[in-house]
Order: structure tokens, then sequence, then C-alpha cells
């Protein structure tokens, strides 16, 4: 049992576990290994490959599709429900024994094969939340390919600066997606896509939704019930350890998003230890993370943890609310007795403001329900005790990733409970040394803020590279403070150990739980032919964490009127990253405050557009600015 104060005992299994990983890396992890199926068992736990990178079991040989899903028939699970697809949107539901989805994936692996993909090759997939977005990913498994997917809600040109950086071979794609009672035709987002590229896949494969037809262009564009109905099916393709699994691409700080690439060992390794540890999750129950394949959680908990071990995993193809209301989630805990429910705070939020009370939550039996799991962006004390208020449960914080895939804090339930305390995200999870540094790289006491670092190596399943960029993945992640890997968030450490993580140090937003870049939105916004100069950063919205907000100058003698051409910036970002950046709000300023060297004070307008305090920086050229500044954001 953890203390009161949430501390745990030096002899706890918490403690034992991280005492363990943090002084026995090796021995912890191989013994971690041992628990799933290898075709080549490792001998080596972490090593250094030619370019400086920690890599896990380096000998090993396996294949993550086998491991999902032959080797769940194997050990007895054949009958037993894989995926559940629930999808308000269409009316639809169906569900898949792990029989039937080992079958499908085999048989779609088969008419990848029949297009030319094999080991190595990368498969864009650009797909909406169906069961043919998760069989495609396992079928890129299987053949020891690398699928690289794209957020259906990303624009054409998101897509085209992906495809040209993972030069796939082939795309999956489908006619449309649904949002709410929209339908969005993806073919003519997918075509426009590849217009604009330069690298041209061989082939695509399309899944025909019957909400809309997409028109498939002979020679290139492929039917995919047709091709995978005559396909036969192929078996897992051993792959070595270290062989990427997936590239996911990720918002950073400049306009070209970084590759992040997956392994096949250490991944597998990490989702089946995380699956017990950090949610407390038995083979056979049921885990719903109701995120997007899109996004990493998608990847790790909708599609590979779950299936690793032995789960039955939910893809929910709807909205928290709207769908048709806000009782939503919890009609779909209720229907497929879900045991633990992962999502983002802005979903909660979003459910609060249509059922404050919980009158809809009332009337659905939770009772299968042991925990709720949030991340994606700080869980804020008012939705975590809304929740706490309401559910009687444990809801759990808990802080990663894209880079980490898995979680570097939690509240470790599968080895003990800990006090929750709202605002922090527990402990750091076993295998992740995180440490609070200051600007100079020395750590920092707790109680005291600074940057939030992973001392090296990283345990298994973290980024082991940048596709095609080995020299970003240094710089970005391992340059600021030797031997630390870089968050990116700032935080700090209270007296009881809990790690409170308090956002972003970089150009880095969270929108509804979704990683974008200022810093595109501001090439975006700079290149309208009318703007000067511009800055874009995040301010606090109630619903969706953050917002992005565009301060603009524009250049003398610009002739279209202000509000055309706000509207044309708005309307810039959306046609160009998404609908999804909801960039919304762009205000004409005079001037940006600048530092005598000519750097924008973005902290400050920060400070500003968030009705903070703030100091006038002494570095500032002209402090009468600010005020200005301060007066505009008040009257827009
Ligand atoms: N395909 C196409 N368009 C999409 C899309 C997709 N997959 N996902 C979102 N969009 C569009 C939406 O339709 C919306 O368009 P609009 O501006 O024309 O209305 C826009 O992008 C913004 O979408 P979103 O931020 O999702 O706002 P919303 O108002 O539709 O929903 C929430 C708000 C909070 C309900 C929703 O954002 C949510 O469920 N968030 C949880 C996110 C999540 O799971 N994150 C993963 C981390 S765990
Ligand atoms: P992504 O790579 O999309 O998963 O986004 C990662 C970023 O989301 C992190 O760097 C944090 O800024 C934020 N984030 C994720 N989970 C949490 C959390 N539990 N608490 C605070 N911030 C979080």
């Amino acid at each position: 049992m953890a203390p009161d104060n949430g501390n745990p005992a030096s002899d706890s299994p918490y403690q034992r576990a991280f005492d363990q990983s943090r002084d026995d890396a090796n021995g912890f992890w191989l013994r971690q290994s041992e628990r799933i199926h290898w075709f080549r068992k490792p001998s080596t736990g972490v090593s250094r490959d030619t370019d400086g990178v920690d890599r896990w079991f380096a000998d090993g040989q396996l294949n993550t599709a086998w491991l999902a899903l032959d080797a769940q028939i194997e050990a007895g699970r054949g009958e037993q429900i894989a995926l559940i697809y629930d999808s308000p949107v269409t009316g639809t539901t169906q569900a898949f024994t792990y029989k039937q989805l080992t079958d499908q994936v085999a048989r779609t692996a088969g008419a990848l094969a029949g297009l030319g993909v094999g080991k190595g090759d990368r498969v864009v997939i650009y797909m909406p939340m169906v069961p043919e977005a998760v069989v495609g990913m396992l079928a890129c498994a299987r053949l020891g390919a690398i699928h690289s997917v794209v957020f259906g809600g990303f624009a054409a040109r998101e897509l085209a600066v992906r495809i040209d950086d993972a030069q796939p071979r082939v795309v999956l794609s489908a006619s449309c997606g649904i949002e709410v009672d929209r339908v969005i035709a993806y073919k003519p987002l997918l075509d426009a896509a590849l217009a604009q590229a330069d690298h041209q896949p061989d082939a695509t494969l399309i899944l025909q939704r019957p909400q809309a037809r997409a028109e498939l262009q002979p020679g290139r564009d492929h039917d995919w019930h047709e091709r995978v109905g005559a396909a036969a099916p192929v078996d897992a393709v051993p792959v070595q350890a270290t062989d990427p699994l997936y590239i996911l691409y990720t918002s950073g700080t400049t306009g070209k998003p970084k590759g992040v690439v997956r392994d096949n060992g250490g991944h597998a390794v990490a989702m089946h230890y995380s699956m017990e540890v950090v949610y407390g999750m038995k083979p056979g129950e049921v885990f719903w993370a109701a995120s997007d394949v899109g996004w990493v959680v998608g990847h790790s908990y909708i599609v590979y943890a779950p299936l690793i071990y032995g789960c039955t995993t939910v893809l929910y193809e709807g909205k928290p609310v709207r769908t048709p209301d806000a009782a939503a989630f919890w009609r779909v805990v209720e229907a497929y007795r879900v045991n633990a429910l992962f999502t983002a705070p802005t979903a909660f939020r979003a459910i609060r403001k249509e059922d404050p009370d919980g009158a809809m939550l009332a009337r659905h039996d939770l009772s299968s329900l042991k925990r709720l799991f949030l991340a994606g962006e700080r869980l804020d004390p008012p939705t975590y005790q809304w929740l706490k208020q309401l559910t009687g449960l444990p809801v759990l914080d808990h802080w990663w990733q894209t880079e980490t895939g898995w979680a570097i804090a939690c509240n470790p339930v599968g080895l003990e409970a800990m006090a929750e305390k709202p605002g922090s995200a527990t402990r750091p999870t076993p295998g992740f040394q995180v440490e609070i540094l200051d600007e100079e790289g020395q750590p920092l006491a707790p109680g005291e803020q600074g940057a939030v670092c992973i001392r090296q190596p990283l345990p298994p399943g973290c980024l082991c590279g940048i596709w095609g960029d080995p020299q970003r993945l240094r710089t970005s992640y391992f340059t600021a403070f030797p031997g630390y890997y870089l968050s990116g968030d700032g935080g700090y450490f209270d007296q009881d150990g809990y790690l409170f993580i308090m956002g972003r140090t970089d150009d880095v937003i969270n929108v509804a739980g979704h990683r974008l870049s200022t810093g595109e939105m501001e090439e975006i916004v700079a290149s309208h032919p009318a703007v000067a100069e511009c800055a874009v950063f995040g301010v606090a919205d109630e619903l969706k964490g953050q917002l992005p907000l565009g301060l603009v100058v524009l250049k003398d003698g610009a002739e279209q009127a202000p509000e055309q051409i706000v509207s044309e910036l708005v309307a810039g970002v959306r046609e160009q990253i998404g609908a999804v950046a909801c960039f919304r709000r762009a205000v004409i300023v005079e001037r940006l405050p600048k530092t005598r060297s000519g750097k924008i004070l973005r902290r400050v307008l920060r400070q500003i557009a968030n009705g903070e305090e703030y100091a006038t920086p002494s570095t500032i050229d002209d402090p009468a600015i600010l005020e200005e500044i301060t007066k505009r954001l008040g009257s827009s």
C-alpha cells in the first residue's frame, strides 16, 4: 500500500520495479522480453547503433502482426472477439474474432504483396476509423513493410508532404470519412495530394464506402474489396527487432513534420508491459481507446497493445457528443462491457458541457468499467473532479508523446495504485528516468519548474529515428542536454515525487488533443502577399485546451480590406493543414513586440492573449507596443 502522501515505500512493487529498471535496465527489459513470442529470442538488451542511437534487442527476430494475431490463436483466443467496430455515424457495428481478423489481415497482406509491397517498403494509410484501417496497418506489419498513417483530418498538402517524405510504394485510402453528419470525400484529397507530391506510389488501394463512391483511375487505383477478395493469405515475415514497424509524422517546431520511427521488438515488449503495468489489464478484457488511428494513441492502444496482450479492442467511428448525444461514450461502455476507457480530457469537457449533472451517464450500466485514463493534454483539475464525482472511478492522468509511444509517467495501477493528485500524471513509469533540468542542465529541486528530460537510455518502444533525417533526431532531442532526451514539456516534481507537466516550452500546441505546430501555421500566414510578418501561438480554450491565434502585421499599402485578408488567412490554414487546425482567429496589429535583436516576444504575447499578468521584458525594443496589443486583443 502506498503511504497517505502517495509516496511509495522503498520496497513497494512500484519502487522495486522502478529501481530495477534504472539499476539494471538490460536485465529488467530482457526479462520483460521473455513474455512475448520471438522467432529468435534476443540475447542483448540495449546497444548503440552506427548512428549513435540506443536500440533494443538488436539480435531478436519477430513479427508484430504475428504476435497480435497468430500468437493469440495459438494461445487459444481464436474465437475471442479481437476487434469491435462501432460506428454511430453509419449506424453499423461489427465484431471480428482473432481468427477472422487474422484471415482478413493475411489476405490484405496478400493483396499488398500482389501490388509489389515487401519488407521495408513504405505504405501510407489515409483512412477514416474503419476496420480496414486496422487491417491495413497489421497487413503491412505482417509483410515487414512500414506503414505511415496520416490522420484523416489533414488536408491534401499535409498528405503530400508525408508522401514525399515516406516515399510509399502503395497508398491505402477510402472513398470517404464521416464527420458527424457530413460526408468528407477522401479520394479527391488523395488525388490532390498526389498531384502536389513529387513522389508517386505504384498503386493505391481504395475502400469504397456506400456514403460516397470514389472514381478510380485505371492502372493506378484498385478497389479494396476486389483485390483483397481475390488475394491468397500470406504468412508473417520475420523481421529484426530493430527494423521499423511504422513512421508516424508529428508536429515539430518547424513546418516540416517529423517522421517518428518506431521499431518492432522494443515496441512489442513495451506495449505488452504497459497493458499490465500502466493500464492494469488482463488478457481477455475489453480496452477502449477513444482516439483515432491517425494519432499515436490509436497506434499503440487501439491497434497494437490490446491485441499483443490478448484483449478485445474497440474502434469507434464517432465523437463524444453529437453522435448522437453526450451519452455516446457511456452507451459504448455498456454495450461492450468495456473495462478501461482511455481518451483525451477535451472529450470529457465536451461531454460535461452537454451533460453537466451526468443525467445521461446515469442511464447507463457502467459496472464493467474499472478505470478511466486520460492523456494527450493536461488533465485540468475541474475535469478531473467532475469525472471523479460522477463515476467514482479511478481517474488516471498519464503523460506521453508520439515520440515515446507509451506513458512516460503514470499511476502504475498494475503494480500498485497510488493516491491520485489532480493535475499530476503521478510517477515516472519504470524505465523512464525523468529529471527536471534548468537552462544549464542542472537538476532542479522538488517544486522548481524546468525542462522535463529523460536520462538515456530511453526504455524500449521509444522513437529510434526521424525518417530520413538522423541529424534531426540528435538536434531535436539529444543535443540540448547531453545524456538526456529533451521532451519539449515544462514541469516539476512535487515533494512527494509526483510529476506535474505544465505545457510545451516550444512552438507545439495541443488543440482538442491534436498536436499542431504554430510554426507551420506561421509559415502559411506569412506566405499571404499582404502579410509583412506574423506570430501564431496558442491561447487557452475552455473546451479544446488551446486554440491558435494569429497576430498579423500587414505590408504598407495592402489593397484588400483587412476583414478580407483575415478570412483568406483562416481559409489558407484550413486548406493547407486541415480543419483540425482550428485556426479561426487572426488579429491585425500595427507592430509585434520584439527584442532589440529582432526576436518576436511570443511568451509575453501568449500571456497577454490569455489575460495573464506579465512583466515587460527588459530586452523589448519598444514597451508601448504591449499596451497597444492588449487593447487590440480586448476589442477584437
Ligand atoms: N476527418 C476530417 N475532418 C476532421 C476529422 C477527420 N478525421 N477530425 C476532425 N475533423 C474536422 C472536424 O469536422 C472539424 O471541422 P469543422 O471546423 O468544419 O467543424 C474540425 O476538424 C475540428 O475538429 P475537432 O477539433 O475534432 O472539433 P469538433 O468540434 O468536431 O469536436 C471534440 C470537438 C472535443 C468533441 C473532439 O475534438 C474530440 O473528440 N477530441 C478528442 C480528440 C482525441 O481523441 N485526441 C487523441 C488523443 S487521445
Ligand atoms: P502527442 O505527441 O500528440 O501525443 O502530444 C504530446 C504532447 O501532449 C506532450 O508533449 C504534452 O505537451 C501533451 N500531453 C500529453 N499527455 C499529457 C498529460 N497527461 N499531461 C500534460 N500534457 C500532456
